[in-house]
Order: structure tokens, then sequence, then C-alpha cells
């Protein structure tokens, strides 16, 4: 195992002759100024009325990627990257939630911070897995101080208790370093992501080979030498991403549906994904479909979870929030992934999310209604056979902050962002909308998502639709105000 690192072993040894005791000081301190700098924040992010209350968010403070989604004994536990010191970027901390039933979220401490004391800065984002031994294991990408995580990263892991709540780094750190990758040099390498097919493990990384002129993004794989997964062996690139614009790829996931290989990456703009086959003798990805996740300007970084029936859920970080309020960033509502029949990527709000409802207001032929909230789901399902045209509006006309979602016959629009949706089987038009005061999350028949934040948020809101240009019927439209995650 290569132990060459930026852990300079005379002050790795200086640290572990410490009496217990101060060691326990050491990281308790850092751990104590986060926690009391999410505190002071707290009050403020909860006083917000543009602060989502049915997704998940930090307690106060910066947060971006969902970081490793894992369901484990009986809980789904979600850990996401955290700047616990403001409400706009700085250095990365992992924070932690828990759920039962994907419904209701617990808020935990802090999983994972910076070992100054090792030569760590900051804890970008990783997965969570179970080892060979049975240990719950964190792999995240750990940014030394003072260097720049373009050209210096290294990838280390944390093991956890059974509650996956308090981590030690593992002696073994880092547990995959560059020197894997011989002469050859990937820059942005980080985001690790472990994946088992036919008795093997694998890792996957993104990273870029080409800094300067980007258009070379590439997804790293390697293969555990150990049951530990503290060695690993490089085997090359599992796939380039054919966007000359896409910088680099950040974020991967690689993971089964069905008999089909799917492979996520982050490219510093919409998020992609590729559907085809994995040859895990010779390492290579090969799809044959690929699409964007989300056409809306705030999505980004998604991590999957499988959950116990083999299916598997996404999340998304949800950006674009002001600065100033204490809070920073929320993750998108559940996803539930399968693949359409011509391997085109499905998302659906997880089933479980119907236990947030509050009681159910039905629109059936007069198409205007009063919700009186902005927490809210919107499901409709409109036959349009020869429309041209359908609108809903959100609010009220005329106010500032009036929604407006709309399908054209190509394209579906929700307020300025738009995405080619084609209508198939009778022109069935399906909708489910999550409005969570400045959050508004659309799915269209499966296929299409759109992730937006709104500012200024939601009002309470009526609910008005438009048919233009021909028969339509609006057969069902059900609004929900939807509670609380907390
Ligand atoms: C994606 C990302 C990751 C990185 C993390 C740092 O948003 O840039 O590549 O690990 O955020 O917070």
């Amino acid at each position: 195992m290569n132990f060459r690192s930026r852990i300079f072993p005379s002050s790795l040894l200086a640290f572990f002759l410490l009496p217990l005791s101060s060691r326990a000081e050491m990281t308790n301190e850092a751990l104590a100024r986060a926690n009391a700098a999410i505190q002071a924040a707290a009050p403020r992010a909860q006083a917000d009325p543009a602060r989502p209350i049915f997704h998940v968010t930090s307690p106060g403070n910066w947060m971006n990627d969902p970081n490793g989604p894992i369901y484990y004994k009986g809980y789904y536990h979600l850990f996401y990257q955290l700047n616990p010191f403001s409400d706009g970027s700085g250095p990365k901390y992992w924070g932690h939630v828990r759920s039962r039933d994907l419904a209701k979220w617990e808020p935990l401490p802090i999983a994972l911070w910076p070992s100054s004391e090792a030569g760590e800065a900051e804890v970008w984002s990783g997965c969570c897995t179970i080892n060979g031994m049975g240990q719950p294991m964190i792999f995240y990408t750990s940014i030394a101080p003072g260097k720049s995580a373009q050209t210096h990263a290294e990838q280390w892991a944390a093991l956890g208790d059974d509650d996956l709540i308090q981590w030690r780094k593992s002696p073994s750190n880092p547990v995959l370093s560059e020197t894997l990758h011989g002469a050859k040099k990937i820059y942005d390498w980080r985001d690790p992501f472990v994946f088992h097919e036919k008795d093997k493990t694998f890792l996957v990384t993104g990273g870029n080979l080409n800094e300067t002129k980007g258009g070379q993004a590439a997804v790293n794989i390697y293969e555990a030498q150990n049951a530990a997964l503290t060695e690993w062996k490089y085997r090359g690139v599992l796939f380039l991403i054919p966007d000359p614009a896409a910088r680099t790829a950040e974020c991967p996931n690689f993971f089964k549906l069905g008999n089909e290989w799917v492979l996520f990456v982050s490219p510093y703009g919409k998020v992609q994904y590729y559907v085809g086959d994995f040859d895990a003798e010779t390492c290579r990805f090969h799809p044959r479909t690929n699409g964007f996740l989300d056409y809306g300007p705030n999505f980004y970084a998604p991590n999957t979870m499988q959950v116990p029936d083999g299916r598997r859920l996404v999340w998304g970080w949800v950006t674009g929030f002001p600065e100033g309020h204490g809070w920073n960033g929320c993750l998108t509502v559940p996803r539930l992934l399968s693949l359409s029949r011509d391997g085109q990527l499905e998302q659906n709000p997880a089933p479980q999310l119907a236990k947030l409802r509050g009681k159910a207001v039905k629109f059936q032929n007069g198409l205007v209604g009063i919700c009186n909230t902005n927490t809210m789901e919107i499901q409709a399902e409109i036959d349009l056979p020869t429309a041209k045209t359908f609108e809903m509006q959100i609010g009220d006309a005329g106010s500032k902050s009036l929604i407006v979602v709309s399908f054209n016959g190509t394209e579906l629009q929700v307020m300025d962002a738009k995405a080619p949706l084609t209508l198939t089987g009778g022109r069935k038009l399906n909708l489910r909308i999550f409005l969570d005061r400045s959050v508004l999350e659309v799915f269209a028949n499966g296929t299409v998502c759109i992730t937006k934040t709104i500012q200024p948020p939601a009002a309470a809101a009526n609910l008005t639709v438009h048919v233009d240009g021909g028969s339509s019927t609006a057969k069902l439209i059900h609004a929900w105000p939807i509670k609380t995650i907390w």
C-alpha cells in the first residue's frame, strides 16, 4: 500500500504521541467552532420565509452536494457538503440527516470534519459503503491547506459506528493517491463512488485529462485489492465524456438499473446521464443513450442510494439561493429512478412523499382553486388530443411571485427554464409539481424534470389553468398542502 502523502510522517507521529485527551481536544475544537457557527446561524435561517420546509436543508449556513446516501440498519442516511461557517461557499465538512421512512428526517451531528492535525483543510464529496469486513466506510476527497484542488487531491476513508454517527479517519489514508496513475496526470481528481460487480469492488472518480483546454472530462476506475478496501489498483478511464463542452466530470455515480448500466456526471453544467453496457473485465463503459437529468438551472451534483427492494433513489443539490439569510442550499426531494423501454432515464417523486400531504383540494372542471399555501404538491393529468397549448399559473396574476408552467406542444416551460417534451400515448401530460416556498421541482411524464429556485418566494397560492387552441381535458387536478419533513 502506498503511503506517500501530504501527511508528513513526523507530524502524524507527533499527533499520535499526544495523550488521547489532547488528541480529542484538537478535533473537538474544530468541531466545536463549526457547531457554534451553525447554532448562531440557525435562528435567522429558521425565521426566513423563503427557506424550504420539505426539502432537506442544513440547520444553518451553506450546503451543497448530497454525499454518501446509504440505507443501513433501518435508516435512510444522507450526508451533505456543509460550510458551517457562513451562508456562502467555504471550507467543506460533512453534515448528516437520517430518516426511517423517506418522509420525516432527523438532523444529526456533523459526521466528518477536516483533520487539521493530519494536514487536511476540507473534506469534499464522496460515498458511503460497507466494506468486505462489514464495516461502514466513507470515501471522500481530502483537500490539503493552501493547495489547489485542481492539481492536488487525495481520496481518504473514514470508518463508522453502527449508527453511522461517529466516524474515525482510516489509519490507511490516503487510500488512493495520485501515484496510482503513474505518469498520467488527472486534474480535478475527486468524488469517489464505490460499486460492486461480479464479486469485485470498483471505485470511480471524476476529473479531466486536460486542465487548460477542457474537453477531456474523464471518469476513472479503480479495482479494490483487499476486503478492507484500503488498497486499490488503477484500471484506466471508464469513460471519456464525448461532450467537448464538459470541462470535467464531477460526482460520477455508476450503477445498474435493471439490466443496464447508468452513469451520471456533473460537468460544471447540466447533469448528464449515459445508459449502456459495462465490461467488468476491461473496465470500459459503452453507452447507447444519453440525456439530461434536469433541465432547470439550479440542479447539480446528484448522488444515488440503492434501497432494500433493489430500486434506486437520487437526490440533487438545489443551487442558486441568495446569501445573507443564515442558510443556503437544499436537496431535491428523493426521486425514484427507472428506465423507459427506449433507454431514457425516468425520475418520479418517491411514493413515500405522499405521507407529507395534508387534506387534498380537488379541481375537476372549474379549473381555478384556492390552495392558500406556498408549500404544496400539484398533480395534474391532462389530455391534449388537439389542444396546442396548456398553461398553469400558481399565484396571483400580475404578482411578482407568479409561477407559470406551460407546454406549447413541443416544449415544457417552467418560468424561464425550457425542456423538450414529446407527448406519446394519446397526448397525455402528467405533471407533478412540488412548490416549497423558494424551490420548485416539476416532473413531466417521468422523463423531464425542471428544478428552479424562485425569488421572491411563492406567495400563498391560487391555482389557475388555461388550455388554448382546441379540445383538452384536465382529467383531474389535485393539490395538497405539504407538511414539514422535520
Ligand atoms: C460539486 C463539487 C464536488 C466537490 C464538492 C466540494 O459541486 O465541486 O466536485 O467534491 O463540490 O464541495
